[in-house]
């Protein structure tokens, strides 16, 4: 147990009392202070734990997942606190406000988010400019900075890849590795693009775009199986280095049924529907590209099994949110041991 997660136990309960979006502000506004702690505590992963996903070597097994820092701000606290590797965005190639709120809704006794944010995002040319201060300023990480992009929602979805295009564009050279998101619920007919024709011209457009930086596919578990296996041999076959699997999911499992009913539902109850789906992508895959296994990770032995079960690394989100800040350093001390 490290400084920062004492701390959050004492903090979480007032934190929990705001709406969800108000707690995410606040905790932004002091992201500084908390890289200062962060790097006092010394959080980052021992140099025994580092892996690699295809051409990047994550710095650990548990990296940052999509969502949480859309547009790039908090990189460096990120890396303080130990990620192994931190996927920022997803930013669109138009800079948009997202649904109404409220739009993000905690389930506290699942351990769950349900979102509907609808990419709220300064857009790509913003996430842009923070990544090349960033560089410049001598700030970049040490651990690899990817950037996911999906599709602006005034965008049709058959002009959706002149919209991927635009964002890949600002951003070249500015990210470690892309990912092509078509799997978030919260974008009408973003999930379209995981068809298999639709998914062929996209990529086809997007990885030689992306030059020599590597592309993974994020899918959803919402596919059914075949068409899940169909993606990721899509994927494979238009030249991508990875395959990120899960996004969050429309159905409502477990004791989620009555539970806020538009958005996507991530944390705890979301495991056994990832699991699954992730087995089906590692199958799938056999071994030609990494993936990186994603949906409702709260400990070491969570990761363990997502390994064991061949993935080359994990992400988390959700849980940062229940455990706080200390977790991620918790469980890659758990799994240095
Ligand atoms: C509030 C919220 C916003 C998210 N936004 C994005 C996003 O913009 N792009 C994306 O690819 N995934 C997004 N995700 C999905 C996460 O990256 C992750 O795939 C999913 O939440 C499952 O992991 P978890 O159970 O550890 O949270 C979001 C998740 C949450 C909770």
């Amino acid at each position: 147990m490290n400084v920062l997660h004492l701390l959050y136990r004492a903090i979480r309960p007032l934190l929990f009392r705001l709406d969800p979006e108000e707690a995410h502000e606040l905790v932004f506004g002091v992201l500084p202070l908390a890289r200062v702690m962060a790097t006092l505590a010394r959080l980052r992963p021992h140099p025994s734990l580092a892996c690699k996903v295809g051409p990047l070597t994550f710095a650990g097994p548990v990296g940052l997942a999509a969502g949480l820092d859309k547009n790039g701000v908090g990189i460096r606290t990120w890396e303080a606190l130990g990620f192994g590797a931190i996927e920022v965005g997803t930013v669109t190639g138009l800079a948009q406000k997202g649904n109404p709120r409220p739009r993000l809704f905690r389930l506290k006794e699942q351990h769950a988010l349900i979102n509907r944010m609808g990419f709220n995002n300064d857009g790509a040319v913003a996430l842009a400019a923070n990544l090349r201060r960033l560089r410049e300023g001598g700030h970049w990480p040490s651990v690899p900075v990817g950037a996911n992009l999906g599709k602006s929602k005034l965008v049709e979805n058959s002009e959706a890849v002149g919209d991927y295009i635009n964002s890949l564009r600002a951003l070249r050279d500015r990210a470690d590795y892309f990912v092509v998101n078509v799997s978030s619920p919260n974008t009408t007919g973003l999930r379209e693009l995981q068809e298999k024709e639709p998914l062929q011209r996209l990529l086809a457009a997007v990885v030689p775009e992306a030059g020599r930086t590597p592309v993974f596919l994020k899918l959803a578990p919402d596919l059914e199986d075949g068409p899940l296996a169909e993606a990721v041999n899509v994927a494979i076959d238009a030249g991508c280095a990875g395959i990120i699997a899960t996004n969050t999911t429309l159905s409502r499992p477990g004791e989620t049924g009555r539970a806020e009913q538009y958005g996507g539902l991530s944390g705890a109850p979301l495991a056994p529907l990832a699991r699954q789906k992730i087995r089906v992508v590692l199958d799938a895959s056999s071994g030609r590209v990494p993936v990186i296994g994603v949906g409702g990770i709260r400990t070491a032995n969570d990761v363990r099994e997502l390994l064991a079960m061949g993935c080359a690394a994990t992400q988390l989100y959700t849980s940062l949110i229940y455990e706080g800040p200390g977790l991620v350093a918790q469980i890659h001390r758990e799994l240095a041991r």
